[in-house]
């Protein structure tokens, strides 16, 4: 059993405290970790033993809700699922980048979510249930087009990596084109063209400039980039096929 000695140090802010209000670093020093303890649990330790008012969101501790995404070292990923061992026993810890803080690590998810509101994220289709009332089918193949993009959390470790993103918050984001991924390539959905002409206008995926930041911060391992690459494709050709109206200089 090995027992470490680990200093966290830590980004926080209050706003509503006078003197805190600006970010600030904090030091912790946890003794009796184990290699295989995760982050999470150490923050947990660090608010139950020493200073009760760390404020960090999580719900599920195992990589399933996305609510505990922050810079781990200067890396984006989930709390709950980094070990001690995999990030040494110095370990910085911040807010992801790009949202307003909220306090300490908890950032207003809400202009992340109006993206992802803004993609049309759900299944569209008008034509009347199949008469046996069974479900709508489709082959393997036609499935395995959006196989990888229907894992998404919602976490936002992609979006707040993305420099574009940084440099501009009305870039839609990694996210937001991940989940409209997942309906546009969806043989059985009707709103591809929707979504299609929604992401060419000014701040979609041409705001991408395949920086590639977004793809490893993935915590479910998402093919992001590619993802990103079929909409931007599939958008040139519902140009060519006259689906797409939308023409922008950002275009290239
Ligand atoms: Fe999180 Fe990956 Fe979804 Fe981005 S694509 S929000 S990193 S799960
Ligand atoms: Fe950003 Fe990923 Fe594109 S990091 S620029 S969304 S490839
Ligand atoms: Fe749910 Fe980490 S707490 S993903």
């Amino acid at each position: 059993m090995a027992d470490l000695t680990v200093k966290f140090k830590i980004r926080r802010q209050n706003p509503e405290i006078p003197g805190k209000d600006k970010p600030y670093w904090q030091e912790f020093t946890l003794t009796g970790v184990e290699p295989t303890d995760r982050v999470l649990e150490m923050l947990h330790r660090i608010k139950w033993e020493q200073d009760g008012t760390l404020s960090l969101r999580r719900s599920c501790a195992h990589g399933v809700c996305g609510s505990d995404a922050m810079r781990i070292n200067g890396v984006n990923a989930l709390a709950c699922k980094v070990l001690i061992q995999d990030v040494g026993n110095e370990i910085m810890v911040e807010p992801i980048l790009g949202l307003p803080v909220i306090k300490d690590l908890i950032v207003d998810m809400e202009p992340f979510f109006d993206h992802y509101r803004s993609v049309m994220p759900y299944y569209v289709n008008n034509d009347p249930v199949p008469e046996d009332g069974r479900e709508r089918l489709q082959t393997q193949a036609d499935k395995d087009k959006f196989d990888d993009t229907t894992k998404c959390i919602l976490c936002a470790c992609c979006t707040t990596s993305c420099p574009s993103y940084w440099a501009n918050g009305k870039y839609v984001g990694p996210a937001a084109i991940v989940q409209a991924h997942r309906f546009i390539f969806d043989t059985r959905d009707q709103a591809a063209k929707e979504r299609l002409n929604i992401l060419a206008e000014e701040n979609g995926v041409w705001r991408c400039r395949t920086i590639y930041n977004c793809t490893p911060a993935c915590p479910r391992e998402i093919q992001v980039t590619k993802a990103i690459g079929e909409v931007k494709l599939a958008i040139q050709r519902g140009k060519t096929d006259g689906i797409v109206k939308v023409v922008h200089a950002h275009q290239h």
